[in-house]
């Protein structure tokens, strides 16, 4: 059997390229969602470390909380299965600020971005499009990058998913977190993430978090099956073994030439020129 088109795999909504596990009639909905105040967002562009961050917020809480699949990721029926949760709801969600469903605006529910080198972020979807049946092929990392660059992968382009969130940093329910600062000091991003979701931690219990969530503890914690295999929050699969690759800072050195470097470096500063991170 051949492999399905791009055209059978990907499409777009409001210029935006989702997959079809993505349905239009659920995109064209979510508008229609019911927030709730205590709802609490994860935004991520993918692979910029989501599944590192919902593994170390549920473990945050005391009490009951679901964290669900993506908001964007199934059919309509979807907002009808979130709405008949009862408990405290994690939400996680690529969408861009701009198609965020308003009542979570309106409603000033937290929302937590997460962002990452968009060299290394580049680098780890290249190789979850190599992995993930959901996504087109790609034969290169060459041919990969300029569609990076471009911003012809799924969830658009880097630099507006980016820039959208950006634009709402100083916003008192939004917190920016990165990566490469979760990789150098997780203890300290782990206080941050307390104290804005108003949770009162002990240092013990930091220190166990730390452990739990470390590269190698999810990743094993995936292949012994100790947690749901078939839940991810990422709304391109929900094949949670697709997901823990290498977890390092920097493999981009390990794909990029230094021509791809140049011209990287010269797309992003002209695209970030009014960015203030
Ligand atoms: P790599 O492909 O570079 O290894 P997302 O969860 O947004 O899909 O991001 C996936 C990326 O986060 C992958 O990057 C994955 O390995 C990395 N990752 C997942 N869990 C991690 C952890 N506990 N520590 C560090 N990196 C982690």
């Amino acid at each position: 059997m051949s492999s399905p088109s791009k055209a059978e795999l990907i499409h777009r909504f409001k210029g935006i390229p989702f997959t079809t596990m993505s349905s239009p009639e659920l995109l064209k909905s979510l508008d229609a969602f019911d927030a709730r105040e205590d709802d609490v967002l994860l935004v991520s562009y993918p692979k910029s470390g989501t599944h590192w961050l919902a593994g170390v917020i549920t473990k945050l809480y005391d009490t009951h909380v679901t964290l669900t699949s993506p908001i964007e990721f199934g059919d309509i029926s979807k907002l009808e299965e979130l709405n008949k949760l009862s408990s405290k709801r994690i939400i996680p969600t690529h969408l861009d600020y701009n198609m965020l469903p308003l009542n979570f605006k309106n409603k000033n529910c937290k929302m937590i971005y997460i962002s990452r080198n968009p060299k290394d972020t580049a680098v780890s979807m290249y190789h979850y499009y190599r992995e993930n049946p959901n996504l087109p092929t790609v034969d290169t990392w060459t041919a990969f990058f300029d569609l990076f660059l471009k911003g012809d992968v799924v969830c658009g382009s880097w630099f507006d998913h980016f820039l959208s969130w950006e634009a709402h940093a100083n916003d008192k329910n939004i917190l920016f977190l990165f990566y490469e600062d979760m990789k150098k000091d997780l203890s300290k991003i782990i206080k941050e993430m307390s104290l804005f979701l108003g949770l009162s931690v002990s240092e013990n219990a930091i220190q166990e978090i730390c452990k739990k969530s470390s590269f190698s503890e999810m990743k094993s914690d995936t292949e012994k099956e100790n947690s749901n295999p078939s839940h991810t929050v990422c709304a391109l699969t929900s094949n949670r073994k697709l997901i823990f690759r290498k977890g390092t800072v920097g493999d981009w050195k390990n794909h990029f030439t230094p021509k791809q470097n140049r011209r990287f470096e010269e797309i992003f500063n002209e695209k970030m020129k009014l960015s203030e991170m």
